[in-house]
């Protein structure tokens, strides 16, 4: 059998095989940011993959950035994601919550009266997004953190992962990809401080090294898992050097413990992200970007990476793992409704049912 259907241990965490479901913000999420009730039907029916990885959800009030996303901080979110850790459970899967805060990749329209848009430096991403209030729109200017600030907004994603907890998640994964917080801290050109938080390379990697060892305070760090992307320019990110900047963070986490590092490929073709994280983490790494069936199972075999992340096959093919075990064919997804409030687009899409084989016997009964 394929080594993708084998089960493995990504620290804490048991996968009964190593297809795991990679985040994906779907923007359902109902008034007050709580996830909807149709949330538990849409992952309970993706619980046969080996690891299923929430969207992303706002740690704090201030770090939502898009408009419907789910946070994790108050009692109703908390009742809202029990229900959906509670069906994941049910049918035998595991599930960890993506902590994303967005940073300066943001608006006003999309966040809560009040809500605050903060970054590493007051600099304005260039780019538009959508709102349901006012249709597309620049990026918010954001406010510098003070470095008070920047230890309070650690504190709210330790608060987040132990409302996760309440919430019955396995673990938690901190989003340190696509241009968002900490990947505004560990970037040159977002990062302009000359304090302990920017300046030097030690000091924009130290964000993100702080914020998983508060996540690691409230869980046990082989139940906590970090993305990154290294070298991609998404959001407005720009790095003098990405492949400096994460052999120092790798190197700097390694001796945390974490679960896994989950690893986009990245689109700069001189920078083999998986390689650079297996030569500088001592833990598990899970490959996502453009794997089908073929490609994931080569890279298992061949050791590039422990399980692969699958995200748009999911998004139309609930019963993934089974159209990859049986050879079924996949089904395509609709853009339109990628980010569309309510059921259609989201748990609409129906397991894979084979064609009825009409027997030569049945086909003489009248
Ligand atoms: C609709 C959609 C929403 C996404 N939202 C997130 C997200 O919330 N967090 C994240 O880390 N990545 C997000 N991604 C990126 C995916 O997790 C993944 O990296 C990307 O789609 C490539 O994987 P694939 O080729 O298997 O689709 C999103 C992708 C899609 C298509």
């Amino acid at each position: 059998m394929s080594g993708l259907f084998e089960p493995i241990e990504l620290g804490g965490l048991t996968l009964r095989n190593r297809i795991v479901m990679a985040p994906m913000t779907r923007s359902r999420a109902c008034p007050g940011d709580v996830p909807p009730d149709f949330a538990a039907q849409y992952y309970g029916a993706r619980a046969a993959a080996g690891l299923i990885v929430t969207e992303g959800v706002q740690p704090s009030r201030d770090g939502k950035g898009y408009c419907r996303t789910p946070g994790i901080y108050s009692a109703d979110q908390i009742a809202g994601w029990r229900r959906v850790t509670a069906a994941v459970h049910a049918a035998g899967g595991c599930i960890v919550l993506q902590l994303m805060h967005c940073g300066r990749i943001a608006s006003h329209y999309n966040k809560a009266p009040g809500a605050r848009t903060v970054a590493p430096s007051a600099i304005r991403a260039r780019g538009k997004m959508f709102t349901d209030a006012a249709g597309l729109v620049d990026f918010d200017p954001p406010e510098a953190l003070t470095p008070a600030e920047v230890v309070a907004v650690i504190s709210e994603y330790q608060h987040a992962a132990r409302a996760a907890q309440l919430a019955g998640f396995d673990g938690v994964e901190l989003h340190g990809a696509s241009g968002y917080l900490p990947m505004q801290f560990l970037s040159t050109g977002t990062n302009q401080r000359s304090d302990a938080y920017g300046g030097s390379l030690a000091a924009r990697v130290r964000f993100t090294v702080e914020t998983l060892e508060a996540l690691c305070d409230v869980w046990d760090a082989d139940r906590v898992g970090l993305r990154i992307c290294p070298g991609n320019p998404f959001n407005d990110i720009e790095d003098a050097n990405p492949a400096e900047t994460y052999r120092a963070l790798l190197a700097a986490l390694s001796p945390i413990g974490l679960a896994y590092v989950h690893v986009i490929r990245s689109p700069d073709a001189q920078l083999d992200a998986f390689a650079l994280t297996r030569d500088h983490f001592d833990g598990p790494l899970i490959a996502n970007d453009g794997f089908d069936l073929v490609s994931g199972t080569a890279a298992v075999r061949d050791g590039i990476a422990n399980a692969i992340s699958y995200a748009r096959a999911f998004i139309s093919n609930p019963d993934l793992v089974a159209r990859f075990a049986n050879g079924w064919p996949l089904a395509p997804f609709e853009r339109r409704t990628l980010y569309t409030s309510g059921p259609q687009g989201y748990t609409s899409y129906p397991a894979y049912e084979a064609p009825v084989q009409v027997s030569s016997q049945d086909s003489h009964v009248a």
